[in-house]
């Protein structure tokens, strides 16, 4: 679809840029006013129908039978490098496919999270948190978004997968490049050494098996290929990295601004928890996404949608609009789509409240003062059409100083990498 055939011949509104970023609610808004489905560009030229109503949501998220999450019709109908491609190109994985391909490639990364425990989970969490903690400690400022947020989920992840602790520098830097370039070559570099280190890395594993992700995905009995597993490790860092490094920032800065919170430290009303559950209400750190194509023209919520044409359901607008739900307060945080619903819903959710609540413990713990610089009205969000995320969290707090004993706990160890400039 192009941005001249919309709904009603209404113009398509605009999710890419600094507006949408800085107030998502606002174009929430305007986009209502279409009904449960809106027609919306995601970067120039590039249309796409967007759900933004609960119930709509929830009925397309569960009908297999008219949607499918194969893109390829789609894809072949936009330039190779448009700029959306990498969040929605086709890959052999389980994000994009459907039936039994998806069952087999869903239970992969499944059954290798369910092997790890819990408790092992918070603790390699806790150590990712610490090494970073240590390299701004002793500075008294900070930015938690560029040194703990964003690197935390990626030394986690380095520790899943089983690299040595001193090969990580070469999974941050490509990754760091890839998110940060602001041109394509830069990009494509990057992302280009980024899926070489993933391919290098599952040729080890190949070689020599360890109790890593990585084997687990290569030992799997639904029998994947080489390169299968790579799309596999791919999707797993792609999945799990911005969307947790944008909980934990989100969450954090709520924390550090509301002082129902603050005040909680003493008081334990209201924890890290309930923090990351109202950002995942309010702020849900996939935003817009869950692309769907109807598998023959249908008719939804009373827009006619052809075969092919891209449909994102907007997690960030249905929450806020929950029609279908019933009324009156609610004890359960409220029902909500933050982690998608039906047969590709995040596979892993628990995984990750895990490792965000811990995140977010371990530095207000080691931290206890930590203080926002900016207040939260003025914080700068990243652009893009698909997440809610903070560009900066900038902070003070009493510096700490590693050798100060019975202070802090993270002495052990080395530091993940420089710290940055
Ligand atoms: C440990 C970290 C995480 C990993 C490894 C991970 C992995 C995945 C994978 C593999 C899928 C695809 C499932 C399928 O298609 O069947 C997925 C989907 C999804 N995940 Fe996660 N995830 C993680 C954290 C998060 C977080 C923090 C959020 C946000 C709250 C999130 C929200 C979602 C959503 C909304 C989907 C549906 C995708 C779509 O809209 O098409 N995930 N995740």
């Amino acid at each position: 679809m192009t941005s001249h055939a919309h709904v009603n011949h209404m113009p398509a509104i605009p999710l890419y840029g600094p507006d949408f970023a800085a107030h998502p609610q606002a174009v929430y808004a305007r986009l209502r006013e279409y009904g449960q489905v809106a027609p919306v560009d995601i970067a120039p030229g590039v249309g796409a129908y967007l759900v933004v109503g609960y119930r709509a949501a929830l009925d397309l998220l569960h009908d297999t039978a008219t949607w499918s999450k194969d893109p390829r019709a789609w894809q072949a109908t936009v330039p190779p490098d448009c700029p959306v491609l990498p969040m929605l190109g086709w890959r052999p994985n389980p994000l994009t496919s459907d039936g039994e391909t998806h069952a087999r490639y869903r239970r992969v990364i499944t059954d290798a999270f369910a092997m790890i425990e819990p408790h092992t989970l918070r603790a390699e969490t806790a150590r990712a948190a610490d090494s970073l903690i240590r390299r701004f400690a002793a500075a008294g400022t900070a930015d938690l978004v560029a040194g703990y947020a964003r690197p935390l989920p990626l030394v986690l992840f380095n520790q899943l997968f089983g690299v040595p602790y001193e090969d990580h520098d070469r999974l941050l830097a490509p990754m760091a490049g890839m998110l940060e370039a602001q041109n394509p070559e830069e990009a494509t570099r990057a992302g280009a050494e980024f899926e070489e280190y993933v391919a290098e890395l599952v040729a080890v594993k190949q070689r020599r098996r360890g109790p890593d992700l990585i084997s687990r995905y290569l030992d799997h009995p639904a029998g994947l290929s080489a390169e299968e597993v790579v799309h596999h490790v791919v999707l797993t860092l792609a999945a799990g990295n911005e969307p947790t490094a944008n909980l934990i920032s989100n969450a954090l800065s709520r924390m550090l601004s509301d002082d129902r919170y603050f005040s909680s430290l003493a008081g334990g009303a209201l924890t890290a928890r309930d923090a990351v559950h109202d950002v995942l209400r309010n702020e849900p750190p996939l935003a817009n996404y869950g692309a769907h194509f109807p598998r023959t023209a249908v008719d939804f919520h009373g827009v006619r949608i052809q075969a092919g044409q891209l449909v994102l359901v907007s997690y960030a607008a249905a929450n806020t609009t929950p029609d279908g739900l019933p009324p009156g307060p609610r004890t359960d945080g409220g029902a909500h789509l933050a982690w998608s619903a039906g047969p590709h819903a995040c596979p892993v959710r628990g995984h990750a409240l895990l490792v965000a609540t811990t995140a977010i413990e371990q530095i207000t713990s080691h931290l206890c003062d930590l203080e926002p610089t900016v207040p939260r009205s003025r914080l700068p969000w990243r652009p893009g059409p698909f997440h809610t995320a903070l560009a900066q969290l900038p902070v003070r707090f009493s510096p700490v100083h590693p050798e100060q004993a019975g202070i802090t706990p993270w002495t052990e160890g080395p530091a993940a990498g420089p710290a940055p400039s």
